[in-house]
């Protein structure tokens, strides 16, 4: 994280994934288990986590709108990004909380730039100028077939949004994006087979977090 890391104590984990691939049950599971452990966590999750943030999310989630121009995606999600890591990610990070977020840049190179096709080096530097520079410590990747998430998803039907109407090529391109970049970053993106009972893949997700916190045992003490 270069020079933010002197002034921000915490640890930053992301959650990334593509549809019904059980991020936000897994958050939900390991801000839990972090809390038993004594440890301050912050829940959060994208697009949203602001007042504002979460106005710009139903934008971007709403099935009813007028159809929406990928680069115009790009800058409402960017818009909330920063408003997110300004007024609420930063500053937990900066009293050395645990922030545990629901998807974060990542997904956006996944979505607009594997997904849409967009520029990925245009993407990054967005991406780069948006945060500050701010790059999460872990990202656990949920992967797992676009069936199987697409239909766990049909499974909740009163949230379905936006993306849910994408195509199955669509998705794919998705999934495919998030393996690369696992693959271009593997020191910080760890995959995780979510094709996994939910259980399995929770235990997953704790040993990954285990194993950061005892390579990094300086910084992230217990609070109680
Ligand atoms: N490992 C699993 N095995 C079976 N079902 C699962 C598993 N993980 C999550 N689910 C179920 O799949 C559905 C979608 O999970 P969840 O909402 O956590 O996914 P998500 O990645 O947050 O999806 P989205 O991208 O839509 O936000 C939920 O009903 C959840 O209970
Ligand atoms: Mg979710």
């Amino acid at each position: 994280m270069g020079t933010l890391s002197k002034t921000l104590t915490g640890m930053f984990i992301t959650l990334e994934g593509g549809e019904g691939s059980g991020k936000t049950t897994q958050a939900r599971r390991l801000c839990e288990w972090l809390t038993s452990q004594g440890r301050h966590v912050l829940h959060t999750r994208e697009p949203g986590g602001t007042i504002l943030a979460e106005r710009l999310r139903a934008i971007l989630l709403d099935k009813s709108e007028e159809t929406i121009a990928p680069e115009t995606e790009v800058w409402l999600i960017l818009a909330a990004r920063r408003q997110h890591v300004e007024h609420v990610i930063k500053p937990a990070l900066a009293r050395g909380m645990i922030v545990v977020c629901d998807r974060f840049s990542d997904s956006t190179m996944a979505y607009q730039g594997y997904g849409r096709g967009l520029d990925l080096r245009l993407l990054r530097r967005m991406n780069s100028w948006a945060t500050g520079k701010l790059v999460p410590h872990l990202t656990l990747l949920f992967d797992v077939p676009v069936d199987i998430g697409l239909g766990r998803r049909r499974g909740q039907t009163a949230s379905q949004n936006r993306l849910d109407r994408e195509t199955q090529q669509f998705h794919e391109k998705v999934r495919a994006g998030f393996r690369l970049l696992a693959r271009q970053e593997p020191r910080r993106i760890v995959r995780l087979d979510a094709s996994l009972p939910l259980e399995s893949v929770q235990h997953k997700v704790e040993a990954s977090i285990t194993r950061w916190l005892k390579t990094h045992p300086s910084k992230h003490p217990r609070h109680r």
